[in-house]
């Protein structure tokens, strides 16, 4: 090519999904399936957020509102915040980009762990972001003393899930406020909670991003995990208004559009589906860890819907995985995200949960 692409972009690589399941389901004779490997909502989608679909497509011949007001509201009306302190986006990796596109410029540095969320890796590079990372701990949790060394001038953004993605380890209340001491006002920390529902149900201490209500940090929270609604892309953050308003001035017009927006609203009401999906969930999780103990695996306590085993090398993880694949099982290696050695396996129904633990027995 004759057009010559920048240095940081030339670098990035577009996501390598593999085949879609369907097609992979459609070619082999599985007894069973279990599809463990995305953290998705395996209960299905909330069924209010489908009614609110379905009545907003009426009118998709208008372009969307767009600044969200009706979603923004309700969001803010069930934390207790107003509208001009929540932004909603093209789920919460919508926002993620356009802080960093509305906070970054320059030298302006991007801070975090090794080993979490891959995406906050590629929009920092992307938006042409130096990235500053910090190694996990030797038992998998964000080193935050660490992080807080790192900081200089040159500290925009701080990155920190909670619960982490892929470890599934949380950062306690007393950690966080102890890290929060020792980040200047300037720099913005983004608490990316996608796994929140889950992590108060594992954990009722879990620390609240929005009750905690930092100055300098904006929450991230999602539609995608606990409503079931990954593919209509709906996300939103919390945060002061000097912080929410640029995003709103980066973000694209009309994003997000109408049916995802509509998707939310009708999550919002859907607390039968939330109980459902928080039950199957924490069951799943302990029939997880004692099925592994039961193995002798060496797993993480998890604050999420997914749990993380350490298998000691990157070859063993990778033969399960091609084994577990050929019987139908789908769970994730996590070679890119720096753990090759460990493996990630989502909560599923009870009927995938059993059948991943009875091949995983029979391969081991
Ligand atoms: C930590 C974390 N943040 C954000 C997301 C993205 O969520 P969304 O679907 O809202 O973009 C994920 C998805 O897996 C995640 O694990």
């Amino acid at each position: 090519m004759q057009i010559k692409l920048p240095e940081h972009i030339k670098q990035l690589k577009s996501y390598q999904p593999g085949k879609p399941i369907k097609e992979l389901i459609a070619e082999n004779n599985w007894e069973q399936t279990a599809i463990l490997w995305n953290n998705e909502n395996p209960m299905g989608s909330s069924s209010k957020a489908k009614e609110s679909v379905i009545a907003a497509f009426d009118g998709s011949n208008f372009y969307p509102d767009p600044q969200s007001l009706v979603l923004r509201t309700k969001i803010a009306e069930k934390l207790g915040r107003t509208y001009e302190e929540v932004v909603v986006g093209n789920g919460s990796e919508g926002l993620l980009l356009n802080i960093i596109k509305a906070f970054c410029d320059g030298d302006d540095e991007l801070l975090t762990s090794s080993g979490s969320f891959v995406i906050i890796y590629i929009w920092a590079k992307i938006n042409n972001t130096p990235l500053i990372q910090v190694p996990l701990t030797s038992d998998y949790r964000f080193d935050l003393d660490s992080i807080a060394n790192k900081i200089t001038s040159k500290t925009k953004v701080i990155y920190l899930a909670n619960a982490n993605n892929p470890t599934g380890a949380q950062i306690t209340k007393k950690e966080l406020a102890s890290f929060m001491k020792r980040v200047p006002a300037s720099v913005l920390v983004v608490l990316d909670e996608a796994y929140f529902e889950f992590s108060m149900d594992l954990d009722p201490n879990f620390p609240d991003g929005v009750a905690l209500n930092y100055p300098n940090a904006i929450v991230l929270r999602t539609f995608s995990k606990a409503y079931g609604i990954a593919a209509t892309r709906i996300g939103y953050g919390i945060a002061p208004a000097p912080i929410i308003s640029p995003l709103l001035n980066v973000k694209l017009t009309f994003e997000p559009g109408n049916l995802a927006q509509a998707a939310g609203i009708g999550a919002l009401d859907d607390h039968e589906f939330l109980d459902k999906t928080l039950q199957n969930n924490n069951t799943g999780i302990q029939y997880f860890y004692s099925q592994f103990e039961e193995m002798g695996l060496n797993y993480i306590p998890s604050f999420a819907n997914f749990v993380m085993i350490d298998f000691g090398t990157a070859d063993r993880v990778n033969a399960l995985f091609e084994k577990l694949k050929s019987e139908g099982v789908f769970v994730r290696p996590l070679g890119g995200s720096g753990l090759p050695h460990c493996l990630r396996v989502s909560v599923g129904r009870p009927d995938e949960n059993q059948y991943f633990i009875k091949k995983l027995k029979e391969i081991l």
